[in-house]
């Protein structure tokens, strides 16, 4: 069984996350669903997570030899396909706030054929890594988790290297086209019923709630404009539901300062 590596800044678990009440919450629901997560992706998804992922590493362009981190990576699956694109070269590291989902995951990501991953308990507003040193920095699913986004996407700009790339996939609400009613029907009345049936209903009604609540696909651009990050990129997948953002640290370091 590989090592969870603890960042020993956040040790405890009452004072490890301060920030208030949403992180406490998020935390719990998802070690209460850890051993029922990857599976309910999968069904919630009809198994197009992966597909997503996939994509979302092919276009931050990481190259063999890469150093890559995925924050909120859950049990790992983002992490997993980075170490197989950067090779038995690179270095991943997967970090997460929540230890079960870290654990759940553990099997997965020993058996990841390219670079090795350390699973670090870090949290994304608070990550304890040097500025400018990895290539790519991800987060799939997890930044409409964080108590506090712009602190999480400046975070992960001030760790990524100039020229490094910042990678958001997340769902995220269509445009207002013909299909939207109909994708709004899906999120909010269909899926929190299967999700209700294979768990805790309460996790899948926080699903839709937490997209009703999430930034706009304009606004998360801005918060990572905010974050020092330019050239920042779209991909919409899903019809919409779902959304690629890249964004670019800058060689000239603007970032640092305007990061913590
Ligand atoms: C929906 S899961 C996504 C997991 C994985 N990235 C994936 O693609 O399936 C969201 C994850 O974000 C984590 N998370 C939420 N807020 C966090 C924070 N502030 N710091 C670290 N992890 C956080 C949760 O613990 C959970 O594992």
């Amino acid at each position: 069984m590989g090592q969870i590596t603890r960042d020993a800044s956040h040790n405890n678990a009452a004072s490890a996350f301060p920030g208030g009440d949403k992180e406490r919450y998020v935390r719990d629901m998802f070690a209460a669903i850890a051993p029922q997560y990857d599976r309910l992706n999968a069904i919630l998804s009809f198994k197009q997570d992966r597909q997503w992922r996939r994509l979302a590493v092919r276009l931050s362009n990481v190259r063999p030899g890469d150093s890559c981190l995925d924050v909120c990576t859950g049990t790992g699956d983002f992490a997993v396909d980075l170490s197989n694109a950067v090779g038995t070269t690179g270095k991943v590291i997967g970090a997460d706030f929540c230890e079960p989902m870290i654990r759940h995951g553990m099997n997965k990501v020993m058996r990841a054929g390219g670079a090795p991953i350390k699973m670090m308990v870090a949290n994304a507003e608070h990550l304890p890594y040097a500025s400018k040193q990895f290539d790519v920095v991800t987060v799939g699913f997890g930044i409409r988790n964080v108590a506090g986004i712009q602190k999480a996407v400046s975070e992960m700009a001030r760790v990524a290297r100039p020229g490094g790339r910042v990678v958001i996939l997340e769902f995220n609400r269509p445009p207002a086209v013909w299909y939207k009613p109909f994708v709004d029907f899906y999120i909010f009345n269909v899926l929190p019923r299967i999700g209700g049936l294979f768990s805790r209903r309460e996790a899948y009604t926080y699903l839709p709630e937490s997209m009703k609540k999430f930034v706009s696909r304009e606004e998360l651009s801005s918060i990572m404009q905010k974050a020092g990050l330019t050239d920042i990129k779209l991909r919409d997948l899903n019809f919409g539901s779902v959304c690629i953002h890249i964004g670019t640290k800058p060689a000239e370091d603007v970032t640092e300062g305007s990061a913590r």
